[in-house]
């Protein structure tokens, strides 16, 4: 096992984390949220901004909403977690997210603005699948050094905490982070840059 580090509180964590997202990953979470999109459908479709309350998502959860056609997953990450972003580093193929898979404003080891709060775009850099949100530590399936993050399991593709890919495969780049902003400290919008809004 290699789960050193790990403390109590990111155990609970990941214990709840596990309870709310389940083996059907981000989906079990995002139907109370879809109720607070602004935009149409069709404007979503066009590319429009979104705006999305996170009032109410919880330490460990995920919620899923839709924009440019494209899942964007929002995770709310608590700060014992984050520990896992050092621990896997040298099993990763960007760690410094030097490909543009993010807005600048990203390119750190949390890839977001707000260390607690992940936002990617859940479309794995492979082939396109949606990965699913994995944040249970050493899972039978993904093996006893599995700090959590997420899976691909169309073909295998592993990333960590922060959307990074691991080494050896098949994805060849960090899941992307779309152009966000805080609007307050619950609300975001998705889709237009913070430094546009500025
Ligand atoms: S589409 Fe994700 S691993 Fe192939």
């Amino acid at each position: 096992m290699s789960n050193g580090g790990l403390n109590l509180d990111r155990r609970q964590f990941l214990t709840l984390a596990t309870t709310v997202a389940g083996g059907a990953g981000a989906a079990a979470v995002a139907v109370p949220f879809i109720a607070s999109f602004n935009p149409s459908t069709r404007a979503q479709g066009l590319g429009a901004p979104v705006e999305v309350d996170i009032a109410r998502l919880e330490e460990g959860e995920m919620l899923t909403i839709e924009w440019r056609g494209k899942p964007v997953y929002v995770v709310k990450r608590p700060a014992a977690l984050l520990e896992s972003l050092d621990q896997v580093e040298s099993r990763l193929k960007d760690p410094e997210s030097i490909k543009p898979q993010q807005p600048e404003y990203a390119a750190n080891k949390y890839r977001s603005i707000k260390p607690e709060i992940l936002v990617l775009v859940g479309v794995c850099t492979h082939l396109g699948c949606a990965p699913l949100f994995r944040p249970e530590v050493a899972p039978a399936d993904l093996g006893s050094d599995w700090p959590g993050g997420f899976f691909c399991p169309c073909h295998g593709s592993k990333f960590d905490l922060s959307g990074r890919v691991y080494a050896g495969v098949p994805a060849q780049d960090n899941l992307a982070v779309p152009p966000y902003r805080f609007e307050s400290d619950s609300v975001l919008t998705i889709g237009e840059d913070q430094e546009a809004a500025a």
